[in-house]
């Protein structure tokens, strides 16, 4: 294991893998939603903001086809000509999210169809299959066709390939074209159907398979479907995209090598491994809206700040995931580890590296349930959050509040009259403050495993409405993150040396391959927090055949001999260390072996069981918590593990202020709205702000996170 203090800048970089930058601001715009005369004035007014970057033509289809092979793409050519001339670099978006009525009614067939059979219609977007025959050809041709275009621009840099693929749950699509791609899909993955039938486990309900012709997507049933099937086509749907992006990302490299290759995925999105898309791109970027994310996919409660500025653990949750899927997951090979006969997954961990922020939420948004006014300051906070997690770009979406369409109540740097709204004050401040920093990468000691696969394998089953992978991988993160440790969220299939300490916040399809893998971490020194649920399934979304944690049991030193899922009614508490925490939804009743007892539980049935261990293997240890542990206990094992492993931390932080670390900076963050102030060394410079930092304010100092202590 590595001793992060001691490292100098230079092999710190090394580590990271990433040049210096400079971060940039930029814009999403769309031109032809506004009369050519205003378009110099948006340029010039962009320029006065420090806006760097523009994005541009992901819905744009429409206007640049209006009719099969007629095109027309003047309109596209002045705008780049103005932003490139003005110094602005040019992202081009592939215009795939949004099949033109022309081609839906030629090929009603691309449409995507919902598991009760009813076609997705024309009149929104993402309404096209990734599995349609049809769209795939189409989509070639368009691509092609503006790729060509733009191929001798100085200006367009890079492309991003279509727009958030899955958005408005996409992902799964139950058609024709795809029941005949997942039977294929199968038949990849199996010798033949005997095979399928004796892994999946389908003598359960009389569910044999004759014939891989005979398999279906999981269409709608009385009862749910088969554990088995649900896992094999969240793969198989995921894999369709990954497919699907490739096709677009190798027309693009076929035209030229040059341009960088992204696509902008979503916040804590369920349905597509983005570690696999990300194989065929150079750089991740995701889409950040803060105060949305807290009502729609929180992590926790949510409270008057989180509605004002969004919950930082939520946002750099997505960041560290996507800082990693743009480095590939650090550089490792196919995921046979976890079972995948990685079917879709092709050249992982090509990506060069690289993260973005392609859109952030530019003040009051569309789609919540509420949309109050962001808090002051919170979007130029928003845009340091990133950078201080490793963005290189955050770009605000979009530039101006649109007049028509589905979006008009969504904010954007400019009013809908043309005047700045308070989201161009935010950029212009920061295109004042970024061009002062120069920045490697985040050096992360702890890393934390994120499956997707698991994700997949536990929402088919639950076992309890409040059961929520993102939740109890969140609760990891957060105490992580109240400690003001940096931490790279990765795959289990990574390589994980470089790691003084790794928390995986379950790992529930084991395979013998994972656990070996694990261990020698373990025994050459690693620390592992290892929670819930864990090595009770196969790769096939089967039980083990001995007791959970099944291929884990010698490294976790005991065995699960009872579960339970709790709904809030029942007082579930547990003793660690001579204190009582609270936990919640998940509780196992462990047997120790090898281990140790280090908590037990106090309540209920489980009351006297087992509910921690620990076990000391070669030079390292294991800790397994067998529930969903509540903030405290989630804080109380963490800081136990960083001081076990080495890791420099800071005193536990509210969860409204937060310290993250990127090369030689430190961002104080203040997600609250009332002032706060950081303890930190006296002779600590700040770049930015002071100790003192206002309610939704950013302090920046070149003293070490681990060095400040926190307000109070
Ligand atoms: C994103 C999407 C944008 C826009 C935005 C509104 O999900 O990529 O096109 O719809 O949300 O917040």
């Amino acid at each position: 294991m590595t001793d992060d203090t001691d490292d100098t800048d230079d092999s710190r970089r090394e580590r990271t893998g990433e040049a210096e930058t400079t971060p940039r601001v930029g814009v999403c715009y769309f031109p032809e939603h506004w009369p050519r005369e205003r378009w110099e004035t948006d340029v010039e007014q962009m320029v006065a903001a420090g806006i760097e970057v523009v994005r541009m033509g992901e819905f744009a289809w429409g206007q640049l086809e209006p009719e099969r092979g007629q095109f027309d793409f003047e309109w596209l050519d002045t705008a780049v000509e103005l932003l490139g001339e003005a110094g602005i670099d040019v992202v081009l978006c592939t215009p795939t999210a949004t099949p033109p009525k022309w081609l839906v009614d030629e090929h009603p067939e691309i449409r995507q169809v919902d598991a009760d059979g009813t076609p997705r219609a024309f009149g929104s977007r993402r309404h096209y299959c990734f599995n349609a025959e049809v769209y795939r050809r189409e989509t070639e041709r368009i691509v092609r066709r503006v790729g060509q275009r733009y191929a001798d621009s100085p200006h367009v840099v890079g492309w991003q390939t279509d727009n958030e693929y899955g958005c408005h749950e996409t992902i799964q699509c139950y058609c024709d074209d795809c029941a005949a791609a997942f039977r294929d899909w199968c038949r990849e993955r199996y010798e033949d159907v005997t095979e399928l039938n004796e892994r999946w486990g389908t003598t359960f309900w009389s569910q044999q398979y004759r014939s891989f012709a005979e398999i279906d997507p999981p269409r709608h049933t009385p009862a749910e479907h088969h554990p088995s099937l649900l896992l094999d086509y969240a793969r198989f749907a995921s894999d369709s995209v990954v497919d699907y992006n490739r096709l677009q990302t190798d027309v693009l490299r076929e035209i030229d090598d040059e341009w960088f290759l992204t696509h902008n995925f979503m916040g804590n999105f369920p349905t597509l491994d983005a570690f696999d898309v990300a194989g065929d791109l150079d750089v991740a970027a995701w889409d950040s809206y803060p105060t949305g994310f807290a009502q729609d996919r929180r992590l926790g409660a949510v409270t008057a700040d989180r509605l004002r500025a969004g919950d930082p653990d939520q946002v750099s949750l997505n960041h560290d995931l996507y800082r990693q899927i743009g480095a590939g997951g650090r550089g490792t090979d196919a995921g046979g580890d976890t079972g995948r006969t990685d079917a879709g997954g092709g050249s992982r961990g090509t990506g060069a590296g690289g993260l973005w922020v392609m859109e952030q939420q530019p003040g009051d948004v569309n789609w919540p349930p509420h949309s109050p006014q962001p808090g002051e300051g919170a979007m130029r906070l928003w845009a340091h959050h990133a950078v201080a997690h490793g963005a290189d770009t955050v770009c605000y979406f979009r530039w101006r509040r649109c007049r028509q369409g589905q979006e008009q109540y969504h904010a954007g740097l400019r009013k809908h009259d043309g005047s700045p709204d308070r989201g161009y004050e935010a950029a212009t401040r920061l295109g004042d403050e970024l061009p002062a920093f120069d920045l490697g990468g985040v050096d992360a000691p702890v890393a934390l495993l994120f499956s997707y696969e698991d994700l997949w394998a536990l929402s088919a089953q639950p076992h309890a409405p409040e059961f929520d992978y993102w939740r109890l991988v969140g609760s990891f993160y957060r105490a992580l993150r109240g400690r003001s440790v940096q931490v790279d969220i990765l795959p289990p299939w990574a390589p994980l040396d470089d790691y003084a300490a790794v928390v995986a916040p379950t790992l529930h399809l084991v395979a013998a391959s994972l656990a070996r893998r694990l261990e020698s971490y373990v025994d050459r020194g690693g620390h592992v927090l290892l929670g819930p649920r864990s090595g009770y399934k196969r790769p096939d979304n089967r039980l083990q055949s001995t007791l959970a944690p099944g291929p884990l049991a010698s490294l976790v030193g005991g065995r699960v001999e009872q579960h339970e899922s709790l709904p809030p009614e029942l007082d579930s508490r547990l003793r660690y260390a001579g204190e009582t925490y609270d936990y919640d939804t998940w509780a196992e009743w462990l047997t120790a072996e090898e281990g140790s007892v280090i908590g037990r539980h106090e309540t209920g049935a489980a009351a006297d069981s087992p509910a921690l261990l620990a076990n000391e293997v070669g030079d390292g240890r294991v800790t397994y918590c067998g529930v969903q542990p509540g903030a405290d206990l989630a804080d109380a094992l963490v800081s136990t593990l960083l001081d076990g492993a080495g890791v420099s931390h800071t005193a536990r932080f509210p969860a409204t202020v937060r310290v993250a670390e990127r090369d030689d900076h430190t961002w104080v963050l203040n997600f609250a709205d009332e002032p706060v102030t950081v303890g930190a060394p006296a002779d600590a410079e700040w770049p930015v702000g002071s100790p003192t930092v206002p309610a939704y304010g950013v302090g920046v100092t070149t003293a070490p996170a681990a060095t400040l202590a926190p307000p109070g």
